[in-house]
């Protein structure tokens, strides 16, 4: 057989070893050991990490690579950030947006992130980020999936034209409902917009993505109301709940009412590790609350729960490079997630899972798939997270499109053999007992 690509000897995120993927057209065609064909381009993988490509399923690209325009979030706070983009908003042009945003995109893709769902401020009456994102969502698609989720940042009972804005927007093409019920003016207002917006999604047959209880608030219960419409209105397994902050200093008992009912309602939730870390607990003394949502509860319940982004350097993050191993290190750390089985969940919060809440079609490792993947410097996915592996090489529908060099600080643990089960670690019978 005759094939455009083949990559040979890749071990696979789910434990196979020594595999070769064969890629014709675009698409993945075949997989298995000791793949028979010749192939225009062959790279040897030498038993590394083949995976599908990252995916970031909530950031905000119309604010990032701001960092100090106008100035500096001095207070660290969530309402610092927000007033900070209010500032920059009447300043910055479409130009502006678009040349950040493509400056992201290529950092995106260099480090193998090839799906992003963007929230995109519509409370800006000239509607100039959705323009902008629009644009370059068109311009980025042959190499980037992006996927935006029309916010209204400053509420949309709150700010005064967000209604109407947020359906131009959703009418210009931007995929998503988003919403901020904890910004709202009240609790009420709060769920009527939860229960507009659901509303709204519904009728248009689109996905609903909220920055829901990014609070450490335990009485912000918006997402037991996102729960509740998703289900009456039939929205199960296209919704998804951001940060659920508030969940971490929620009640235990309510909580153990609250699980259930979002898994019933095929709520997904998507945590933001490195920016609940900064944003979360900045009023508390000590001991100061993580603030991030209950990751490995929601999981148990069968929830699914993805980790996010969010923010790389802007009015609410200083930092970032678009390195979703960096998200899943902090995630795993925060949620302290350091069981094999756990560090290997945490791998798939960053690739599989976000995927099928982002709803990509054709994701994945199986022949029919796009054949877009990454090849790390790492044995399995947990060396992945842990050395932040180097993406040495960024496929896009079987082309090579990306290549990073080989991170010398892991050169001298590449031969050692990867660990495949905790059983290897059990103690040895004694010789001389
Ligand atoms: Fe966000």
């Amino acid at each position: 057989m005759t094939f455009d690509l083949i990559i040979r000897n890749a071990n696979l995120p789910d434990g196979r070893k020594g595999m070769d993927i064969g890629v014709a057209k675009g698409k993945i065609k075949a997989v298995g050991s000791n793949l028979v064909g010749d192939a225009a381009t062959e790279i040897d993988a030498a038993g590394m990490l083949v995976s599908p490509p990252f995916v970031d399923p909530h950031f905000h690209m119309d604010a990032t690579l701001s960092l100090g325009r106008p100035r500096l979030n001095q207070s660290g706070t969530l309402l610092e950030g927000i007033a900070l983009w209010g500032e920059l908003k009447p300043i910055q042009t479409r130009d502006d947006i678009v040349e950040r945003a493509l400056r992201y995109c290529d950092l995106a893709v260099s480090q193998g992130l090839l799906a992003i769902r963007s929230h995109v401020d519509i409370c800006d009456d000239t509607l100039l980020g959705v323009e902008a994102l629009l644009d370059v969502k068109a311009k980025v698609a042959p190499y980037l999936d992006l996927q935006l989720v029309a916010f209204p940042q400053d509420g949309f009972y709150r700010s005064a034209s967000a209604e109407q804005n947020l359906i131009r927007a959703l009418g210009m093409g931007v995929d998503v409902v988003g919403g901020i019920p904890h910004f709202e003016r009240t609790m009420a207002d709060g769920a009527r917009s939860v229960r507009a917006l659901c509303e709204i999604a519904a009728e248009r047959g689109l996905r609903v993505d909220m920055h829901c209880d990014e609070t450490d608030d335990p009485n912000s219960r918006h997402i037991e109301t996102l729960a509740f419409e998703a289900q009456r209105l039939g929205l199960q397994g296209r919704v998804a709940g951001s940060h659920l902050t508030s969940m971490h200093s929620m009640d235990n008992y309510y909580v153990s009412k609250l699980l259930p009912l979002i898994e019933e309602a095929g709520v997904a939730a998507i945590a933001n590790p490195l920016i609940n870390m900064v944003i979360q607990g900045r009023h508390d003394t000590y001991p100061k609350r993580r603030g991030m949502t209950r990751v490995p509860e929601m999981t148990g319940a069968g929830i699914p729960v993805a980790f996010g982004s969010d923010c790389v350097m802007d009015p609410w993050y200083p930092l970032g490079q678009a390195d979703m191993l960096e998200v899943a290190h902090m995630g795993l750390h925060v949620a302290q997630l350091t069981s094999r089985d756990q560090m290997k969940w945490c791998f798939e919060a960053v690739t599989e899972t976000p995927a099928r809440i982002l709803g990509l079609e054709g994701y994945g490792l199986e022949p029919g798939c796009n054949a877009d993947m990454i090849v790390l410097q790492a044995k399995d996915p947990i060396d992945a997270i842990r050395t932040k592996a180097a993406r040495l090489h960024v496929i896009r529908r079987g082309k090579v499109i990306a290549s990073q060099s080989r991170k010398i600080s892991n050169l001298s643990l590449e031969g050692r053999p990867a660990i495949v089960d905790p059983a290897d670690y059990a103690p040895t019978e004694n010789p001389k007992s």
